[in-house]
């Protein structure tokens, strides 16, 4: 949902070209949160002006404009101290064009520009407050009337450093927010501040940095939020607290996830809600308005685990390839150090200390948005097994709408690769004012789901870039497996079933790389698909969710129409749909619901219908219902949906290849969806 990147070097030769490279490629790294347009800005020649280039479409676009742009000679010259902001956007408020790309501008003279990832909510009170004062707008987004607010507010208050000015815009404004800001009166410096959106800032100096933390700087709180009174100039907080480098030349990245800052410094800072951090002479300082009672004095700063090459494709077409092939590494890193084979125990560090907690608790409710949604309905049976608690299953969007009763006793799953989905998040915060025990399920260490949760499991899926999610889905749905174990562990009548479950794990990365050597079959049945308008996938039991999730990602990659059915229901109304046309596939295991989905096979196969079928190794019986039919390894029951699940994404996959989609970068689609 849009991605901001800022950069600034302090006393570090580097030439505007240079500058303009750093963007680009940190503009590329965040491109799957969104990618309907772009633009950067920078210096101008003189040192003056701000130059602006914006394009609609995606990073390669405005790549090309500003290798037009920005061809002479001049530009490889090196300056000393620079500053670029940069941006990817989703279009949520006008509609993709270069007038409502990002960066916008305060004014014609480009005084103050901004790009902003997430929604102002109150952006029409402040657009009228401000057309009063005689601005005039020029694009239809939510993020030009932050870029007049400085404005408005810099003339109002010429003696304000730059930080003042941002520090008390941000405090005008309602909704959710990442923000870097540039201006030509503040040149070399840089704010930026976050509300409900990510960002973080990444330092980069050449020997490693003595300190671990930064102090934050505190203020007074002025006003509530959403007034539009100007505010008293806040006295400057103690300077000797800011964070200087031991050495002078430092470069500081500001952006909105770690993918785009870890090939120039692995040492960053995660912004919290309504942190400012400005940099000015080279000087890091982090300030807040309002000092609460369990915040900490200084914010961290972490060393990221990640690696280059897990942002990179490598050999692959696509991410979304790359990553379905790395489903046999990624659900062994989900277990690494928690699943004990031998000593058949299981231990998850995040969440141990709650245990007795949620053994006594009323019911687990699990939640979260599309995939993420489906890796909860794919252990929802397991978890009821092994758990005997009740166990409610929530769309966060329609959790919300409800208004849902919440009690003291319930425990809350928050379910989300990204951890930064707006109404995932917001689910989190409603459980929570109302006392329930909160556990997140994020691939994302530092996501705000992470850090507003009181406990839970990091999925170590590592980094996911192609927009449809393949390897998150396995390892929420292991990390889920695990903790219907962890819950089970002194149960003397499950244990048998546990035993059957970890000696399941422990097969597992085998299997995968079993069901991946399917891909030049499942190619071979794309063929077949791609023309086709439409594809319905019936299964029952423990792979409904595969079918939930393989239509998901037949949909959003395709465009083609599909739709995942609970074989019980087909008799209700979708075997209408049912004639010698249309493509059906079906999921037929050896499960305890076996002969209910023969009975709908055979009911699919007497209206004509010539379905693939996803059945066992070696089930000979079963494969004579059609010609068509993908063989898996056995496994235990409530693991099926793992094997079942991946041939549905290579055939996703296959299909929008040949229909010459886009695979990782889906039309009107980002991987991080922070609004709601
Ligand atoms: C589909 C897909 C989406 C996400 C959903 C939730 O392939 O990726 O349906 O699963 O937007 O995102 P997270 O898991 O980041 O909360």
């Amino acid at each position: 949902m849009c991605g901001i990147f800022a950069y600034l070097n302090y006393l570090t030769p580097k030439s505007r070209q240079e500058v303009l490279d750093l963007l680009v490629t940190g503009l590329k790294r965040l491109e799957y949160r969104g990618y309907d347009s772009t633009g950067v800005a920078i210096d101008s020649l003189d040192n003056k002006d701000i130059v602006m280039v914006k394009r609609t479409g995606k990073v390669k676009v405005l790549e090309d404009a500003i290798k037009e742009h920005f061809s002479g000679g001049e530009y490889s010259e090196p300056v000393l101290t620079h500053m670029g902001i940069a941006h990817t956007r989703w279009a949520t408020h006008g509609v993709p064009c270069e007038r409502n790309s990002h960066p916008q501008r305060s004014d014609e003279g480009n005084s103050f520009v901004v790009v902003h990832n997430g929604i102002i909510t109150n952006y029409n009170d402040v657009k009228t407050f401000l057309s009063k004062k005689g601005y005039e707008f020029e694009s239809e987004t939510d993020t030009e009337v932050f870029a007049k607010l400085v404005h408005h507010l810099w003339k109002k208050h010429p003696n304000y450093s730059f930080r003042e000015l941002v520090e008390q815009a941000i405090q005008q404004v309602e909704g959710a927010f990442a923000i870097a800001v540039k201006s030509k009166h503040f040149p070399g410096e840089c704010v930026a501040s976050r509300r409900s959106s990510p960002l973080l800032v990444g330092i980069k100096t050449k020997t490693r940095l003595a300190t671990d933390h930064i102090p934050i700087l505190y203020g007074k709180e002025l006003r509530p939020h959403g007034q539009t009174r100007e505010l008293p100039v806040l006295p400057r907080s103690d300077s000797t607290s800011e964070f200087m480098p031991e050495q002078k030349e430092v470069e500081y990245f500001f952006a909105s996830d770690a993918s785009a800052v870890i090939e120039h410094t692995n040492r960053v800072i995660y912004l919290e809600d309504d942190d400012v951090a400005a940099v000015r002479n080279g000087i890091l300082s982090i300030h807040r308005l309002k000092k609460s009672l369990d915040d900490p004095h200084a914010r961290e700063i972490t060393t990221l685990k990640m690696e280059i090459q897990q942002i990179m494709k490598g050999n692959y077409e696509y991410f979304m390839q790359k990553e379905i092939f790395e489903q046999p590494d990624s659900v062994v890193n989900t277990m690494r150090g928690r699943v004990r084979f031998d000593g058949q125990s299981i231990v998850l560090g995040g969440i141990k200390d709650y245990i007795p907690e949620i053994k006594r608790c009323r019911r687990l409710m699990l939640i979260g948005c599309g995939t993420s949604y489906h890796s909860a309905v794919a252990t929802r049976q397991l978890l009821e097994e092994l758990t005997e608690l009740p166990v409610m299953v929530e769309l966060a969007s329609d959790f919300l709408d409800r208004n849902t009763p919440i009690f003291r006793d319930d425990v809350c799953f928050f379910i989300s690769q990204s951890g930064e989905t707006a109404d995932t998040l917001m689910a989190l915060r409603y459980c929570k004012q109302r006392g329930a025990l909160i556990v997140g399920i994020t691939n994302t260490v530092g996501s705000s789901i992470c850090r507003e949760s009181h406990c839970g499991v990091h999925i170590n899926a590592g980094p996911e870039i192609g927009v449809a999610s393949t390897k998150a889905y396995t390892s929420q749905f292991i990390s889920l497996v695990m903790f219907a174990l962890v819950m089970s562990e002194d149960r003397l009548s499950l244990q048998q079933r546990r035993l059957e479950i970890l000696q399941g794990l422990s097969k597992l990365a085998e299997q995968i790389r079993e069901v991946l050597k399917l891909d030049n079959k499942v190619r071979e049945l794309a063929k077949d698909l791609y023309q086709h308008k439409s594809l319905l996938i019936m299964g029952r039991g423990y792979n409904f969710a595969t079918c939930l999730e393989g239509a998901l990602k037949v949909k959003e990659l395709t465009y083609m129409h599909s739709e995942g059915i609970m074989a019980g229901e087909l008799k209700h109304g979708p075997l209408a749909l049912v004639d010698d046309s249309m493509p059906v596939l079906m999921i037929v295991l050896r499960d305890p619901v076996y002969v209910k989905c023969m009975n709908a096979l055979q009911q699919v196969t007497s209206r004509k219908g010539c379905p693939i079928i996803i059945c066992e190794e070696g089930d000979e019986e079963t494969k004579t219902f059609s010609s068509r039919h993908l063989e898996i390894p056995r496994t235990v029951d409530c693991l099926q949906g793992i094997l079942t699940v991946i041939p549905m994404q290579l055939l996703s996959y296959h299909i929008a290849v040949l229909r010459g989609c886009d695979v990782d970068c889906p039309r009107n689609l980002a991987k991080s969806v922070t609004v709601e």
